[in-house]
């Protein structure tokens, strides 16, 4: 079965600003192959905070990581890609950096919780709802790139 072109959102969090981490976490999905089809800064609110994190309101640490995301801006992403969610979860690893997979960008770089670098969708179904959250339509970029027209070695 043919693979499914998904959309997914990113956020490098104030600690990849904080710590210089910005330029890696993005070479990490170029050379993955992944398309950057949006790219902003944003200083998150209260507001926003609140509605993204919903499912986290009523836990112990949900004052704490408004604080820590309010910290200094975010770098929003939108990135594109065959089956993208899944692989750019991958990528990310599990959500306490002490516990995540070495070669994954929290294995790798970071050890503290909340501090753990990016939030990246976990659905088909959360990607649609935050990158419209995050993104307006004239935000989102449509063009090709240059593997994109060798596409003879796929059914
Ligand atoms: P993320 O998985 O992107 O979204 C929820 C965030 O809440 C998570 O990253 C961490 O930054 C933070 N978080 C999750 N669990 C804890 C915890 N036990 N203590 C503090 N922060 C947490």
């Amino acid at each position: 079965m043919a693979e499914v072109t998904e959309r997914t959102l990113i956020i490098c969090k104030p600690d990849a600003l904080q710590r210089n981490l910005m330029g890696e976490i993005i070479t990490r999905f170029e050379r993955k192959g992944l398309k950057i089809v949006g790219l902003k800064m944003i200083q998150l609110s209260d507001v926003m905070l609140e509605e993204h994190y919903e499912h986290h309101k009523d836990k112990p640490f949900f004052d704490g990581l408004k604080r820590y995301m309010k910290q200094s801006p975010v770098l929003g992403m939108v990135l594109e890609g065959d089956e993208c969610i899944n692989a750019v979860r991958l990528i990310t690893g599990a959500t306490k950096g002490a516990e995540a997979d070495a070669g994954t960008i929290r294995g790798d770089m970071a050890m503290a919780t909340p501090g753990n670098l990016i939030h990246a969708s976990d659905s088909l179904e959360n990607a649609k709802m935050e990158i419209e959250r995050f993104f307006k339509e004239d935000e989102l970029f449509d063009y090709k790139k240059i593997d994109e027209t060798f596409l003879y070695w796929r059914d």
